[in-house]
């Protein structure tokens, strides 16, 4: 098979797409409010869902044509999805950098052979540490387990593992400093997210975003940060913006989405859980990987537990070619980036579950 150098992939904007995010179900165990609607999500049909060796097919052609550097998992809840592990075992002889992002509930069983198979780094969504709030947040009673997760996750040797908290205002907004000193008793960063037009019920409003100068304001009132206050600018590779903490235990991360959209250095895309490429979280466009994938072989070869057989036609070389010519094209309409808030902002017709986060 040919095995050529991987030519780096360079967007219009002169970004460099090295990071890809693999949404592999659409489906979740819990509901957040700021996500998805209490009930009435409408699954995809499994037979609609890429494979494990479908979602295998699409990382390694990033890696080895394009050079991606990471690949992260994502949903829906991407551990309600069966055989998870075996996905990651295909995932890891690649040598990206491998992550998750979950919401916890499935990591007390989970985590250590999610490590044994080769996953490296993990987020966990944890918006609140009140049993009531998170019940009426998550709409579903599992603090506990979610703690116990995160225990898990540290135990079994993830490294990082992040918190993420999506911040809403009148919600769980004085949370803030309780949320950052959780994870430093654990020696955990937490990474605070403004709240983004991506809910289901379309409820989004700019007022309920809390700029991430105020919960930096927040943080550093309870536990002093090194640099504060200073202008949020500039970014790393990474969209969090990382403040330390005065006394060195560890770090504090914004993602300023809405007020300091960190467009400029996205070298994100994404692939839904059909097997859509998405050039954003926003796009409005997507491009159908799927198609290509199965244009050799038939889906319904695919079992029951839509793993699908070894031999079901993914071998042929100029699928690779392809899925490659696609990827590029996609990338080729990667704009500079969205614009929550202006007039012509378009919403995407899908939640962040459908997206994938
Ligand atoms: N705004 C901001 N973050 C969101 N997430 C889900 N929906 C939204 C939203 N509307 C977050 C989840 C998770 C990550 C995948 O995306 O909390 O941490
Ligand atoms: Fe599930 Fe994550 Fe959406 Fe919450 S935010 S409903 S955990 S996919």
């Amino acid at each position: 098979m040919r095995r050529a150098v991987p030519i780096p992939l360079i967007d219009p904007f002169d970004r460099r797409v090295k990071d890809l995010r693999i949404s592999i179900t659409d489906r979740c165990n819990f509901r957040c409010t700021y996500c998805m609607p209490a009930e009435g999500m409408k699954w995809l049909p499994r037979d609609e869902v890429l494979t494990y060796e479908e979602i295998a097919r699409i990382a390694r052609v990033c890696v080895e044509r394009f050079g991606f550097e990471a690949i992260r998992l994502t949903g829906g809840e991407p551990l309600v999805r069966s055989h998870i592990v075996r996905l990651v075992e295909l995932l890891a002889p690649l040598g990206a950098d491998l992550a998750l992002t979950t919401n916890g509930v499935k990591l007390p069983e989970l985590a250590h052979d999610l490590v044994a198979a080769g996953l490296q780094r993990i987020n966990v969504s944890l918006d609140s540490l009140r049993r009531e709030r998170f019940l009426a947040l998550t709409r579903r009673d599992e603090l506990d387990r979610v703690i116990a997760g995160i225990d898990a996750a540290l135990d079994a040797g993830l490294a990082p593992v992040k918190l993420n908290t999506v911040v809403i205002r009148g919600v769980n907004d004085d949370e803030v400093a309780e949320l950052a000193g959780f994870g430093r008793d654990r020696g955990i960063g937490v990474r605070f997210i403004e709240f983004m037009p991506l809910d289901a019920d379309g409820q989004w409003s700019t007022n309920q975003v809390v700029p991430a100068e105020e919960i930096l304001e927040r943080v550093h009132a309870e536990y002093p940060l090194v640099g504060w206050p200073r202008r949020l600018e500039g970014h790393g590779v990474e969209p969090a913006q990382r403040f330390a903490y005065a006394d060195g235990r560890g770090d504090v991360g914004v993602i300023a989405s809405v007020t300091e959209p960190f467009c400029e250095s996205c070298d994100r895309v994404r692939v839904t859980a059909e097997g859509r490429f998405r050039t954003c979280l926003f796009a409005v466009e997507e491009f159908d990987l799927r198609a290509i994938l199965r244009s050799g072989a038939a889906p319904d070869d695919l079992g029951p537990d839509g793993l699908g057989p070894a031999d079901s036609g993914l071998a042929a070389p100029d699928l690779d070619d392809r899925l490659a010519d696609a990827i590029a094209a996609a990338v080729g309409t990667k704009w500079a980036g969205h614009s929550i808030g202006a007039a012509d902002f378009v919403r995407p017709d899908r939640s962040m579950s459908q997206i994938g986060g």
